[in-house]
């Protein structure tokens, strides 16, 4: 006999007077006047058995409690007129039990896997397994499923191999702390997990393997956040003798597919914005193109007040409201909010019939209320506000504010706004370091009209890097590499490595590149949150099954954890008591 003949998505009318076998876990008992109703819940929906004192499993069925698990035969019915639930599949039928076999019991669990939104989430990541019995969740695992359908199959029809890359490697340069592996065999030595199989794809590529795909585990030991993981899914490419143009194109292709195959939604070709761009309309290098219209640079117009405070300011910038008019409580709000980024203090306007109204009108007079009038578009029922300051924080803050305003507001569009973020500077200056640093990172190629600025002033020089950015999140980073090794060698050196450090390094890599490196280039999309996205899900952790803790800790297993003493005696491993101020 088996478990189960049908699933309970398809326990509908078509199988009235069948006789069938449902499995799964009880949801619910209800005992209504001596009729008895249990609902059984598997991965596709519920059940609904009904049995009266007559049935001769009366008793077996009025023994099971929620989550036991249970395999259940009978004949299907309809429901009685007025007790049809329309919210579920099998919601016009029910199953009059002949059979009922209890294959496991469960203890009363520390929480209803359907009440589980309301559990603390420590309690809730403790308890994964029953947390996860919540068809919500586990719809994001179909989908993710769905997913990685659709993208294998893309790459396999454009002539991607998928090559593993090892787990057990050496550090690569993507900016992140390193998690460490001891080796036991090289006593003193350790692997670092891999941040990104950067290195490896480009060897792939000098190898001669053309395009490349991995659905890659890699791992960042970083502070997290709502999208990030320390261990997450990279989708990780790279293609030989491709210009950035193909490069894109496919890369769009690929998104557009699994748009379509996923979720059926067809999407519009991406834009294109430079990264200088991005930051001067949306002071941001991911802007979120469903909130609101782009910044407005009023420099020039501040520039000519006579009030000190925007004439002296090096950038001033509008944020446009369209159809606001706050409160004075709104506004204080709203000054608040500015002076929380930092901003010494917020200049606003409002439009109405009958005229401008200005927090400093005092020290601008009408004239010049007029010409940010016509330069912002500012028609009746819109309030602007401006943020002066240095570049790029003038630029940032006003992109913050922007975004605040139209979550507050609920003025945030719903879509699907992609966009390709071009021309990244190459580098950065770290104060935390105080020293260049790679912006993507030191393999990628800096733009040709650049080139001869890598020594003389390398933040000005920009780069062939790219990123796909969708509602305001950085899906995907990639870049053309660098294969000449007397190119990269310079760019090592102007990031301040010395030779020494280059050879102990990187000295594999520069080697490889004079056997032969041909063009080449690639992205990698992070895969959870491609599908935290498309699943409406606020946070990592709800597609990725047993995810970490902000904190970094896996409740369920207890990781990380101690270890035997004679574990770290093998790995020659002495642990010190943490130094203070670490
Ligand atoms: P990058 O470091 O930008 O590029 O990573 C690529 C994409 O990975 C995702 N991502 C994360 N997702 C979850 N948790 C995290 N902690 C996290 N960090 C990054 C983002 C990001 O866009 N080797 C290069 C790619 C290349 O040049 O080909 C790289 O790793 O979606």
């Amino acid at each position: 006999m088996s478990y189960r003949t049908h699933w309970a998505y398809e326990v509908q009318q078509s199988l009235i007077d069948h006789t069938i076998t449902v499995a799964g876990w009880v949801q619910r008992r209800r005992d209504h006047g001596g009729l008895l109703f249990v609902d059984v819940r598997d991965r596709t929906g519920l059940v609904q058995v009904v049995a009266d004192p007559k049935n001769p499993m009366f008793r077996v069925l009025d023994s099971v409690r929620p989550e036991f698990v249970v395999s259940i035969t009978g004949t299907v019915q309809p429901r009685p007129q007025g007790m049809v639930n329309l919210e579920i599949a099998s919601g016009a039928v029910e199953l009059v039990p002949s059979l009922v076999s209890v294959l496991a019991e469960s203890k009363t669990p520390p929480f209803m896997p359907q009440e589980a939104e309301t559990v603390d989430e420590l309690v809730r990541l403790k308890y994964r397994y029953l947390d996860l019995r919540r068809p919500s969740l586990f719809h994001n695992f179909e989908l993710r499923d769905r997913v990685l359908y659709s993208l294998r199959s893309f790459f396999h029809d454009h002539g991607f191999l998928d090559v593993e890359t090892p787990a057990l490697a050496r550090s690569t340069p993507e900016g992140a702390r390193d998690f460490l592996v001891p080796s036991r065999v090289q006593p003193g030595q350790f692997y670092a997990l891999p941040q990104s199989p950067q290195i490896f794809k480009q060897l792939l590529m000098v190898a001669g393997f053309e395009r490349y795909y991995q659905i890659a585990k890699v791992f960042r030991d970083e502070d997290l956040r709502a999208d990030r993981q320390p261990e997450f899914t990279q989708i990780d490419v790279e293609m030989s003798f491709v210009d950035r143009e193909e490069i894109l194109s496919l890369m769009e292709a690929l998104m557009k597919q699994i748009f379509r195959d996923a979720l059926n939604v067809h999407l519009e070709d991406f834009p294109r914005m430079t990264y200088a761009d991005a930051m001067r309309q949306y002071g941001s290098d991911k802007p979120d193109l469903r909130a609101g219209e782009p910044l407005v640079d009023l420099t020039e117009l501040a520039h000519q007040s006579e009030w000190s405070v925007l004439a002296e300011a090096p950038h001033t910038v509008g944020v446009l409201c369209r159809q606001y008019a706050p409160s004075r409580k709104a506004l204080d709000d709203w000054t608040q909010f500015a002076k929380q980024l930092g901003m010494g203090g917020l200049v606003w306007l409002t439009k109405s019939e009958t005229g401008i109204r200005c927090s400093a009108a005092k020290w601008l007079d009408q004239s010049f209320l007029q010409h940010i009038e016509r330069a912002t578009g500012l028609h009746v029922g819109d309030t602007l506000f401006l943020v002066s300051g240095e570049a790029p924080q003038a630029f940032t803050m006003a992109g913050q504010l922007r975004l605040e305003f139209s979550r507050r507001e609920n003025r945030i569009e719903p879509g699907w706004r992609f966009l390709w973020v071009t021309e990244f500077p190459l580098f950065e200056w770290s104060e935390e370091e105080g020293r260049l640093t790679s912006a993507h990172h030191p393999f990628t190629m800096p733009m040709m009209e650049d080139h001869s600025l890598v020594e003389e002033a390398p933040t000005r020089v920009r780069s062939e890097a790219y990123d796909v950015v969708l509602n305001g999140i950085e899906l995907a980073s990639g870049s053309l590499r660098i294969y000449r090794p007397d190119l990269q060698a310079k760019i090592f050196s102007v990031l301040g490595l010395s030779d020494a450090e280059i050879q102990e390094k990187f000295g594999f890599l520069l080697q490889a590149f004079q056997y032969g490196a041909p063009p080449h280039g690639g992205i990698a999309f992070g895969l959870d949150r491609i599908v935290m996205l498309m699943a409406g899900a606020k946070s990592l952790r709800e597609v990725i099954a047993f995810p970490k803790t902000a904190r970094g800790t896996d409740p369920l297993m207890d990781a990380p954890s101690t270890v035997d003493s004679s574990q770290l005696l093998e790995l020659g491993i002495q642990v010190q008591p943490r130094q203070s101020g670490h």
